[in-house]
């Protein structure tokens, strides 16, 4: 095990921000952390790497508890955080130099490994700009430099592709996966269920200071009841319609917006048919009949009552 989190409490006076909170990093894998705005994620990482100090619980990073002076583990970590944490002064090779220098003292090793961090991230062109000249796409793409170019063996990237250009995202995203390959144990937090799906191996929920489930994609949304999605449009809403649809077995939940009718259902076949005989029967007009398979956002749903996204 690479991190074990044990019933983790951290308060901030009368906030509590994570609460007896659990989490595993398995070795080489790449773990995500989703949640919403204020559910924890920062604290947690925060906390894992000594930054933080918490009420109660314990931590271990590579089977030993991290101290201010523990070394030896804290060479082996790299962490890229949320807010972009350059120096405006340096240049890009310069920043880059500085952090890989926290760690790294031979000159000939580190040139050669800022190099390696500056390609790693495309940022040939512009060794010599300071941080204010970069795109917001490319300061982000510094900043992952920063913090992984000692070539650490866990890695925890902070919310890395939040307000970020397409090109640099897909960069990012190809970036992180190469390291994984190359044998980092990750921890990625993000607000995008499409790339924490596309990334990791495992994901845990967060909501409220508390870890939800963790498991992989597959695992999350066997956990919920919801097997199958129906969906269709009627050109009115009616409401003897909504209340039929419910009565349905193995319906356990329908909701309206815009016109457009959802209908989950828990049992494993295909309900398609249902439906369609379902508004033939009531001579009901519908647009766009379709199904789904539940997204990672109904799994949220789901399990913690609210939207991901707001
Ligand atoms: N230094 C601090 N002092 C007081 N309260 C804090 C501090 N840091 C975080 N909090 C509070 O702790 C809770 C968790 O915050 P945290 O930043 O860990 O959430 P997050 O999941 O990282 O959110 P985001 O998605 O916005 O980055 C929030 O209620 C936040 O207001
Ligand atoms: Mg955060």
């Amino acid at each position: 095990m690479v991190i074990n989190v044990k019933n983790i409490v951290k308060e901030f006076k009368e906030i509590r921000a994570l609460d007896s909170f659990n989490l595993e990093l398995r070795e080489k894998e790449i773990l995500g952390l989703i949640g919403p705005n204020g559910s924890g994620k920062t604290t947690l990482l925060l906390s894992i790497l000594g930054i933080y100090s918490f009420d109660k619980g314990e931590i271990k990073v590579f089977n030993q508890e991290l101290k201010p002076n523990s070394y030896d583990i804290k060479r082996k970590i790299g962490y890229v955080p949320q807010e972009l944490a350059l120096f405006e002064e340096l240049t890009v090779y310069e920043n880059i130099d500085y952090f890989c220098g926290l760690y790294i003292s031979d000159s000939k090793k580190r040139k050669e490994l800022v190099e390696k961090a500056i390609s790693f991230v495309g940022l040939e062109k512009f060794k010599k700009f300071v941080p204010s000249k970069l795109s917001g796409g490319l300061a982000r793409r510094l900043n992952i430099a920063c913090g992984i170019a000692h070539q650490p063996e866990l890695i925890f990237l902070d919310e890395p592709t939040v307000a970020v250009d397409a090109q640099s995202r897909s960069f990012i995203l190809e970036g992180i996966k190469e390291l994984n390959r190359q044998g980092a144990s990750i921890i990625y937090t993000s607000h995008y269920l499409e790339e924490v799906e596309d990334l990791c191996d495992r994901i845990a929920i967060i909501d409220q200071g508390r870890n939800i489930i963790t498991g992989t994609n597959e695992e999350l949304r066997d956990s919920i009841a919801t097997t199958e999605i129906i969906k269709f449009t009627l050109l009115e809403e009616n409401g003897i319609v909504l209340k039929e649809l419910r009565n349905l077995s193995h319906v356990i939940d329908v909701t309206i917006k815009d016109s457009e009718y959802t209908v989950k259902f828990d049992n494993p076949n295909s309900n398609i048919g249902t439906i369609a005989q379902f508004l033939k029967d009531r001579g009901l007009t519908y647009l766009k009949l379709y199904t789904e398979v539940p997204s990672l956002n109904d799994v949220f749903l789901e399990l913690t009552g609210k939207e991901l996204r707001d």
